[in-house]
C-alpha cells in the first residue's frame, strides 16, 4: 500500500533556487502534496517573488495549488534583497512574461494558520526565504505550533561561515528577529544551513543532465541552475552554484539524505558585525529541550539523481 503523499506548505522568495524547489515539489505529486505556496520580499521585491511563485506553479501544470502573497519586509528591519545573485527579476534568464495565474486574496500568515488547523498534525512547513511569514503566523494565532509535524529551514551557518556577512546566511540575516522567534517556538526545526548546501553544488555535469531531458520543467531548471553556476563562477566559485533551497525539497522527501545532530540553534539579533548568526549548540549537556536539528552533510548524489529523475518526469 502506497503510503499518503506528505502534505507540505512553501514559504519562499524566488529566486532561481527556490524556483528550482518548486519545479521539484511539483513534479512528485505522489510523494508531496503542496496544500499551498506562500511567497514573501526577499531575494527580490514581494510582487516579484509572488507572480516567481505563481509562475513556476504554472510552469509545473498545477494551477490548482494556491499562492497567497506574504510579508513585504521583514518585522523590523529594512528590506535587503539579493538581486546580483537571482537577476533583476529574480528568476535568472527565465521569461518572466508569462501568465502566472491568480493570487490568492488571503494573506499568507492567515492561509498558513487555517492550513495548519485544518490539517492538523500533518503539515510541514517548508521555508525557504526570510522567516517572517512563519513568525507573523505564529504571533497571529500561537496555537499552531504543536500542530505542526515539522519545520523545515533553508538557513543558517556553523562551520562554513556566512553567505552575506562573515558569519550569517541570507535568510537568517535578512530577518533575523523572524528567524529567533521561529527557533524559540517548540515545535521541531530541521534547520539546512550552508555547511550542507554548500557540498550540493549544480556543477556542469549535473546543469548538462538536467538540461539534456526534453520537458519543459528540465528546461526552466537547466535555465536556472546555468544562471546560478554563471553568477558563481564571476565569485570565484568552479563547481556550479550550491543548490540551497532545494535541500529542502530534499528533506521533506527523505530525511536520509542528510546526516543530522541534535542542536539548540540561536540567532544573534543584536548589533550589526553578528547580526543574523546562527549559534549551532551541539553538546548534549547544552541543548535542553530543544526540538532542534542541524543538517551536517548532504548526499549531494542522492540529491541530483532525485532531482534529476524529477525533472525528466512527463
Ligand atoms: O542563503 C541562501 C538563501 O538565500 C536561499 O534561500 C536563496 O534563495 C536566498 O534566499
Ligand atoms: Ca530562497
Amino acid at each position: 500500500m502506497r503510503p499518503e503523499p506528505r502534505k507540505i506548505l512553501i514559504d519562499c522568495d524566488p529566486g532561481v533556487d527556490d524556483g528550482v524547489a518548486l519545479l521539484w515539489a511539483l513534479a512528485e505529486p505522489e510523494a508531496l502534496e503542496v496544500v499551498a505556496i506562500t511567497a514573501l520580499g526577499g531575494n527580490v521585491p514581494l510582487a516579484k517573488t509572488t507572480r516567481n511563485a505563481a509562475l513556476m506553479r504554472m510552469l509545473a501544470g498545477r494551477s490548482g495549488v494556491p499562492v497567497h502573497r506574504g510579508a513585504a519586509r521583514p518585522l523590523v528591519r529594512a528590506a535587503v534583497q539579493a538581486e546580483e545573485f537571482h537577476g533583476p527579476e529574480g528568476l535568472g534568464d527565465l521569461d518572466t512574461g508569462g501568465d502566472p495565474g491568480p493570487i490568492a486574496p488571503e494573506p499568507a500568515a492567515q492561509a498558513i494558520c487555517r492550513l495548519v488547523r485544518a490539517s492538523a498534525g500533518t503539515l510541514t512547513l517548508v521555508a525557504m526565504g526570510p522567516l517572517t511569514n512563519l513568525a507573523e503566523a505564529v504571533r497571529l494565532d500561537p496555537g499552531i505550533v504543536p500542530l505542526v509535524r515539522e519545520v523545515i529551514v533553508m538557513g543558517g551557518a556553523r562551520s562554513e561561515g556566512g553567505n552575506i556577512t562573515a558569519s550569517a546566511e541570507y535568510n537568517i540575516y535578512a530577518d533575523p528577529e523572524a528567524a529567533a522567534e521561529v527557533l524559540a517556538a517548540t515545535w521541531p526545526v530541521s534547520l539546512i544551513g550552508l555547511d550542507a548546501t554548500h557540498t550540493v553544488r549544480s556543477d556542469e555535469a549535473r546543469t548538462a543532465a538536467i538540461a539534456a531531458l526534453p520537458t519543459a520543467r528540465a528546461q526552466a531548471m537547466a535555465s536556472l541552475l546555468a544562471f546560478t553556476n554563471r553568477i558563481e563562477r564571476e565569485h570565484g566559485a568552479v563547481d556550479g552554484g550550491p543548490l540551497h533551497d532545494p535541500c529542502t525539497i530534499a528533506c521533506a522527501l527523505d530525511e536520509r539524505l542528510f546526516q543530522w545532530a541534535p542542536a539548540d540553534i540561536q540567532v544573534e539579533t543584536q548589533g550589526e558585525l553578528a547580526r543574523g548568526h546562527t549559534a549551532v549548540e551541539m553538546r548534549p549537556s547544552r541543548i535542553g529541550h530543544s526540538r532542534h536539528r542541524w543538517a551536517v552533510t548532504a548526499d549531494a548524489p542522492a540529491i541530483f539523481a532525485r532531482l534529476t529523475a524529477a525533472a525528466g518526469r512527463p
